[in-house]
């Protein structure tokens, strides 16, 4: 009885450590599915993505399926994707235009944000040029 007893305790505890581990490994583990955010935690993807949220005033699952944040299931996050791709293009010239043209001031880093506005949406209010008409 005893020895049955601590049988059924060792095996409880083993599965929990099984649990806990695979629970750690979704949350902190490596991320599954990357493309642009290669060499990132998840931890660091995580807090990193909280400037998609604040630039286009949206949540999380906006772009993600909330029990499996490497599904690319969401078109919205192929969209935000490609912007990401966008952004780093525009990034790498910023950082030649500072390096050469920009002596003293600076240019800042685009971010979702630089568009956005925090607006999912972006009305285009770019005039119309004279020469157009
Ligand atoms: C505008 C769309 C968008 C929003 C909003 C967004 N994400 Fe993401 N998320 C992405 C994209 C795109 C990727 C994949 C990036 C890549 O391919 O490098 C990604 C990847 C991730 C991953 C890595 C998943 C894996 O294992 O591959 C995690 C974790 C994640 N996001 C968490 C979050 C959290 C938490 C929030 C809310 C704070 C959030 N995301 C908001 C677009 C978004
Ligand atoms: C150079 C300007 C610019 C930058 C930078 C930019 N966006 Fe956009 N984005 C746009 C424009 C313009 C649209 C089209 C807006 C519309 O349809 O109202 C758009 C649309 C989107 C959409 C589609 C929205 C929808 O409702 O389907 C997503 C998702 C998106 N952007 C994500 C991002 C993310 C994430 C970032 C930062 C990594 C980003 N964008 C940075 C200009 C930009």
């Amino acid at each position: 009885m005893r020895r049955l007893s601590y049988a059924l305790v060792l095996s409880g505890l083993v599965t929990g450590m099984v649990m806990a581990s695979a629970l750690a490994h979704a949350q902190v583990g490596e991320p599954k599915n990357v493309q642009v955010l290669k060499g990132k935690s998840t931890k660091e993807i995580r807090e990193y993505m909280k400037t998609f949220t604040a630039g286009l005033g949206v949540k999380c699952d906006f772009c993600h399926n909330l029990k499996d944040y490497a599904s690319d299931e969401k078109p919205t996050k192929l969209t935000g994707r490609e912007f990401l791709k966008l952004m780093n293009t525009i990034n790498q010239q910023v950082a030649a235009i500072n390096r050469t043209a920009m002596k003293k001031q600076k240019v800042d880093q685009v971010t979702c944000y630089t568009c956005h506005h925090g607006q999912k949406e972006i009305v285009s209010k770019a005039p119309v040029s004279k020469d157009d008409e």
